[in-house]
C-alpha cells in the first residue's frame, strides 16, 4: 500500500495536473508480446473474465466527463480542468487499449456488457460532477488493488507484458486518486457526501470481490486484505480533501 498523503501531488493545482498529464502523455507503454507465453486452459479461465470487465471499465465516458468538466470549470473559475479532464480521459482510454491488446493476442473477444460496469455507470451519471467523480475514484482505487493482484498473477504465469500493463496501470492510477480529491475538496466536506463515498466503496467492494475474488485471491488479496485497503485509500482521501480545502 501507498501513503498517497505523502506524495508531492497533494500540492498540484489544476495547472500542474495539466502538467502532469502532458508529461505522461508523452511516453505510453510499448508491448510486442514477443515473450508472452501459451497460458493453458485455467491460466486463462483465472485471468481473462476480470480482464474483460476492467477493459470495459477503463473506457471512458469521454463527452459526458467533457461537457461536466466544461461546466465546473466556468462555475468554479479553473481554467485548466477541461484540458486536463481530456488528458485524463485519453489516459483511461489508453489502459483500456492495453487490456484489449493482451486479450487480442490471446484472441479472447472483449465483454459486450457487464452488469457492474452498467450499474456504475447508471450511478456515475445523475448530472452532477460530484457523483461522477466520486464513483469514478471509488473504481480507480478499487483498481489500485486489483492491477496488484493480477501483477502477482502474471509473475506466476511469467507473462512480462501483463507484469508491465499492470506496473503502467499502477504508475498511472495513484495520481489518479490524488487528482480526483483535488476535485471532491471543491464541494466541501459533507457528511453525507463522506457517506455517500463510503457507501459505494462498501457496496462496490464486496461486489467486486463476489465477481472476481478467484483472482484477486490468487494475486495475495483474501477478503480482508481487499476491503482494508480499499477503505485505507478512501479514508487518505477523504483526510487529503480535507486538508485542501484548508490550504486552498
Ligand atoms: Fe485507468
Ligand atoms: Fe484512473
Amino acid at each position: 500500500m501507498h501513503d498517497l498523503t505523502k506524495e508531492v501531488w497533494v500540492k498540484y493545482d489544476y495547472k500542474d495536473w495539466l502538467d502532469h498529464f502532458k508529461e505522461n502523455d508523452k511516453e505510453r507503454l510499448k508491448i510486442d508480446f514477443a515473450e508472452e507465453p501459451q497460458l493453458t486452459e485455467e491460466q486463462g479461465k483465472l485471468i481473462f473474465k476480470s480482464i474483460k470487465a476492467f477493459q470495459m471499465g477503463e473506457q471512458s465516458d469521454g463527452i459526458y466527463l467533457a461537457e461536466l468538466a466544461k461546466k465546473f470549470e466556468e462555475e468554479y473559475k479553473e481554467p485548466h480542468y477541461a484540458e486536463t479532464m481530456n488528458l485524463f480521459i485519453k489516459e483511461e482510454n489508453y489502459h483500456s487499449a492495453y487490456l484489449a491488446w493482451y486479450l487480442a493476442h490471446h484472441n479472447e473477444p472483449k465483454a459486450k456488457k457487464n452488469k457492474l460496469d452498467k450499474t456504475f455507470r447508471k450511478l456515475r451519471h445523475d448530472g452532477k460532477l460530484f457523483t461522477e467523480i466520486a464513483v469514478l475514484v471509488t473504481a480507480e482505487t478499487i483498481a489500485l488493488s486489483y492491477y496488484s493482484a493480477l501483477g502477482n498473477v502474471a509473475d506466476k504465469i511469467g507473462s512480462r507484458d501483463l507484469r508491465a500493463i499492470c506496473n503502467q496501470m499502477l504508475h498511472d492510477e495513484l495520481p489518479h486518486i490524488v487528482f480526483q480529491t483535488y476535485t471532491l475538496s471543491h464541494f466541501g466536506n459533507k457528511r453525507s457526501q463522506r457517506f455517500f463515498r463510503r457507501f459505494v466503496m462498501e457496496c462496490t467492494t464486496l461486489a467486486v470481490y463476489i465477481m472476481y475474488g478467484k483472482l484477486l485471491k490468487a494475486g495475495g488479496y483474501k477478503y480482508s486484505r481487499f476491503h482494508g485497503d480499499n477503505v485505507t485509500y478512501l479514508k487518505q482521501s477523504v483526510s487529503m480533501a480535507a486538508d485542501m480545502i484548508r490550504t486552498a
